[in-house]
């Protein structure tokens, strides 16, 4: 207390004088201090996660599997993380499936946000629900829903987890992220870590779909590919971001969801979103420097199964790190992996207690 009147005291006293020495030293205690705070693991963080059920659905899962997918996200991220809270995104209330609900209900950690069917006005645009054949606009949605959501919860949190909803679970809190290195605003995780050379075509394919020529000349293009170049296992490529799981500081990932929703709404291009994530991401580290906005690729810190096949193991079961043979923090697509029936199984074994408190 004393302290704390102090420190107030010596910062409106440097203020008050002018004195720069005084204020940096005022601003340097501050960030010390805040520093203190945010060093408690989940404090003031969320998960956010978009989670419904609707005939204009996305694509390849069905309701049962959209449902328990998430109900998995959500379990296994509590398990990792229990002091952080989860916000669920989805339109309607129609739209949420009564499992989630009752999760929620039983739990004031968990929460729905719901953002309402549209139409959103973006750049001037006015984007809808679903498109002239009753199938959902397209995955750039997210993106304004991750906007909107972050504005209504602004001030409530520290950090913020952006992650897919029904094809990932956590193995371990992504906060202790955030802790480890604190000055990142943002930290991305690489995409198809078995296949490199993909995350580059992915990007080269999606973005000449952008019909803003601003957004996709060659010198951009080339630009970005260079700034994303790294040095992995020995063997340089260029690491393209998923954006299926993205962390950071909550302003900075405002920043990021909304600069992508602008670009889709330019871009007119609502399909995929990935690609804008990428080109964002490049344009934030160009603003705020390489070390405020970081880069893990694939298999280093989270894995990304969709085509490959994992094989090193923690004692108690859990995927690790090839290396170090720390546990990843997430898997993501393994509902798609080679061993998807035996990873399905293992996050249920893990999360049935847990599920079995909350049903
Ligand atoms: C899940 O639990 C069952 C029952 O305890 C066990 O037989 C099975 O091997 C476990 N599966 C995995 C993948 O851990």
């Amino acid at each position: 207390m004393a302290r704390a009147v102090r420190r107030g005291l010596a910062l409106c006293a440097s203020l008050a004088a002018g004195g720069l020495a005084l204020a940096v030293d005022g601003q340097a205690r501050i960030q010390a201090s805040s520093r203190r705070e945010l060093a408690v693991p989940g404090k003031r963080s969320a998960l956010l996660t978009v989670c419904f059920v609707s005939k204009a659905s996305p694509g390849r899962h069905t309701v049962d599997q959209l449902t328990n997918g998430c109900i998995l996200n959500v379990a296994s991220f509590k398990l990792a993380a229990p002091e952080s809270d989860v916000i669920l995104i989805a339109p309607a209330e129609e739209n949420a499936a009564d499992k989630i609900k009752t999760m929620s209900e039983k739990d004031s950690s968990i929460k729905i946000s719901y953002v309402g069917t549209g139409p959103w006005e973006v750049g001037g645009q006015s984007i809808p629900f679903k498109n002239a054949e009753g199938k959902f606009y397209g995955n750039g949605l997210k993106l304004l829903w991750y906007t909107q959501t972050l504005k209504k919860f602004q001030g409530h949190y520290d950090y913020i987890f952006i992650a897919d909803g029904a094809d990932l679970y956590f193995q371990r809190n992504p906060f202790e992220l955030a802790v480890e290195y604190p000055s990142a605003d943002l930290v991305f995780f690489g995409d198809r870590g078995d296949s490199p050379s993909r995350g580059k075509q992915f990007f080269d394919r999606m973005m000449p779909r952008c019909e803003s020529s601003k957004r996709n000349e060659p010198s951009l293009m080339d630009a970005v590919d260079k700034a994303f170049m790294r040095k992995v296992d020995g063997r340089p490529y260029s690491v393209y971001a998923n954006s299926g799981l993205i962390l950071g500081k909550a302003d900075a990932m405002l920043s990021l969801t909304s600069q992508v929703a602008e670009i889709a709404a330019e871009c007119r291009f609502w399909i995929s979103d990935q690609s804008f994530v990428n080109l964002v991401r490049y344009y934030m580290m160009k603003e705020r420097g390489e070390d405020k906005v970081l880069m893990f690729p694939d298999m280093e810190k989270t894995a990304s199964l969709g085509h490959y096949s994992w094989y090193f193991w923690t004692e108690d079961g859990w995927l690790a790190n090839k290396d170090t043979k720390e546990k990843l923090y997430v898997v993501h697509q393994y509902d798609r992996a080679p061993q998807a029936k035996m990873l399905t199984e293992l996050v249920w074994n893990k999360t049935a207690e847990w599920i079995r408190k909350h049903e």
